[in-house]
C-alpha cells in the first residue's frame, strides 16, 4: 500500500520515527513535512539524530493564525494527494498539522488514519482538544493507544476502525533511552548531577499566553533549592520577553530547545520533571521518573491514577509540594503496550486498505528493531 504521512510538529518527528521503519519494510511511504515547526532545533536534529526519512515533500507553510496556518496546510494537501494518489493518509496527535490532513483525506479518496486517537482533555479551550476531537470524527482508521481511549470515543459513538495498537512513543523510548545513556553528555554540559535536579518544559499556549500564569510558574521554579533545567520553546522565550519578566527566570537554567536523545537523558536523570506537554507526560512514566503537570487537566489521565503525575495547575504551594515532597511512587502497571505499536498500527492499516497482497511489517518483523541508518537523513529540507 501507499501511505502518504503528514508531519510537522516535534512530537510528531518523534512519534513518525518507529512508524516509518515499521511502515517502509513493506509499503511504500511519502513523507510529508508541513513546515509548522521550522528551527533547526524544533525539526531537522530530530530527523537527523532519529535517521528519520528526508521527507519527500516540504510545504514551508510557518508560523501564523490558526485558521491561516491549517488553510494553508490544506491548500498544499490538496494537491499533494490529488498527485500522489496514497491509499491512505496517516495523521499524529493533535496539532494543526494533524487536523489539515485530516480534513483533506476525508474529503478525498485515501483512508484516513489517526495514530494516537480517542485522547481526551475534555477541555475545549486547548485547540488540541478541538484538533483530536475533529480528526477522530472523520478518521477511517483509529489506533488507540488504550483502553481508555477505545472507550473515550465509544462514548462518542465511534467504534468502526478502532484497534488498540499500544502506544509508538512507547516504542521510541526503549529504542533511545539506552543509546541517551551511552552517548549524551548532556548533564556533564550543564554541570548538574543525576537525580538532583528538576527538569522542565513550558509551552502549552494556555500557559505561556496568560502572564500571570506564565510568572507563576517560573517564579516557583526560580525559587527551589535544586537546579532546573528548562529547555525553552521558542513561544515560551518570546512571551518571556513581550511580558519583561526575565527576571522571573533568575534561579532557572533556561536553554535553547535540545534534541531528542539530551533530552530523554535530562528526563531519565531527573529527580522529577514540571510540564505542560503532552509526550514528556507519558515519557516520564516510562522513565520512572514523577512527573508534575501544570495544568488542570491531562488526556493521559491513567498516569495520574497510577501514582505517577501529579496534576498541579499553577499554583505556586502545589508546584512546590510535588517538586519536593516525597519521590516514593507506587509500582508501575504497564500502560502503553509492549513497544511494538508501530507494527500494530501498520498492521491494522493494511487490514483497512484492504490487503495490498503484500506481508506487513507486523507478520514479517519488520521495524521491529528499530536501527536508524547513518547518513541517510539530514540533508536540504
Ligand atoms: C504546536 C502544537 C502543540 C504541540 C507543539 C509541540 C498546535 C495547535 N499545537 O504548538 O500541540 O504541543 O506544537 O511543540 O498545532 N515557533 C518558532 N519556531 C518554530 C516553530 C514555532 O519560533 O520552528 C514559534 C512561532 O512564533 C509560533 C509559535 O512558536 O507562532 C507557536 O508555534 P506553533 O507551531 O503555532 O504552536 P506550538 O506552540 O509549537
Ligand atoms: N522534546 C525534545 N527536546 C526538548 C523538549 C521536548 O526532544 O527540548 C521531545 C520530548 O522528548 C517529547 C516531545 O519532544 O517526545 C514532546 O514535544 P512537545 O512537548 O513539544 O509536544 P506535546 O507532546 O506537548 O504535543
Amino acid at each position: 500500500m501507499k501511505v502518504l504521512s503528514i508531519v510537522g510538529a516535534r512530537p510528531q518527528f518523534i512519534k513518525a520515527f518507529p512508524l516509518s521503519a515499521a511502515l517502509r519494510g513493506d509499503h511504500e511511504e511519502v513523507l510529508v513535512h508541513t513546515g509548522q515547526h521550522y528551527d533547526t532545533g524544533l525539526s531537522e536534529v530530530f530527523f537527523e539524530e532519529l535517521a528519520i526519512p528526508e521527507p519527500d515533500h516540504h510545504l514551508g507553510v510557518g508560523s501564523d493564525t490558526h485558521g491561516r496556518q491549517t488553510g494553508r496546510m490544506m491548500i498544499e494537501l490538496e494537491a499533494l494527494c490529488e498527485r500522489e494518489s496514497p491509499d491512505a493518509v496517516l495523521v499524529y496527535g493533535d496539532t494543526n498539522s494533524t487536523l489539515a490532513g485530516a480534513i483533506v483525506a476525508a474529503k478525498g479518496d485515501p483512508l484516513l488514519c489517526h495514530v494516537e486517537a480517542g485522547l481526551r482533555s475534555y477541555n475545549r479551550a486547548m485547540p488540541e482538544e478541538i484538533n483530536r476531537v475533529l480528526t477522530d470524527h472523520v478518521s477511517d482508521v483509529l489506533c488507540v493507544p488504550t483502553e481508555r481511549a477505545r472507550s473515550n470515543l465509544a462514548s462518542e459513538g465511534i467504534a468502526e476502525g478502532v484497534s488498540v495498537t499500544g502506544d509508538v512513543m512507547y516504542d521510541a523510548i526503549r529504542w533511545a533511552r539506552e543509546r541517551a545513556a551511552d552517548t549524551a553528555e548532556i548533564l556533564a554540559e550543564l554541570g548538574v548531577s543525576e537525580g538532583e535536579y528538576v527538569l522542565a518544559t513550558v509551552h502549552r499556549a494556555g500557559n505561556t499566553d496568560d502572564r500571570g500564569r506564565l510568572e507563576a510558574i517560573l517564579r516557583t521554579l526560580s525559587g527551589l533549592s535544586k537546579p532546573v533545567v528548562l529547555p525553552a520553546h521558542p513561544r515560551t522565550v518570546a512571551r518571556i520577553e513581550d511580558f519583561g519578566i526575565e527576571d522571573a527566570t533568575a534561579g532557572i537554567r533556561l536553554i535553547e530547545p535540545v534534541g531528542y536523545l539530551d533530552f530523554v537523558r535530562l528526563l531519565d536523570g531527573a529527580d522529577r520533571v514540571a510540564t505542560d506537554s503532552g509526550g514528556v507526560q507519558k515519557e516520564a512514566f516510562f522513565l520512572d521518573t514523577p512527573c508534575v503537570t501544570l495544568r488542570e487537566e491531562t488526556e493521559w489521565v491513567e498516569t495520574v491514577e497510577a501514582g505517577w503525575n501529579s496534576l498541579v495547575g499553577t499554583d505556586p504551594e502545589a508546584i512546590r509540594a510535588a517538586l519536593i515532597g516525597d519521590r516514593d511512587r507506587p509500582p508501575k502497571p504497564s500502560l502503553y503496550g509492549d513497544g511494538t505499536a508501530a507494527e500494530a498500527i501498520v498492521a491494522a492499516l493494511a487490514e483497512a486498505v484492504g490487503g495490498s497482497g503484500t506481508e506487513t511489517g507486523a507478520e514479517s518483523g519488520a521495524g521491529s528493531e528499530i536501527e536508524p541508518e547513518s547518513g541517510t537523513a539530514g540533508e536540504e529540507r
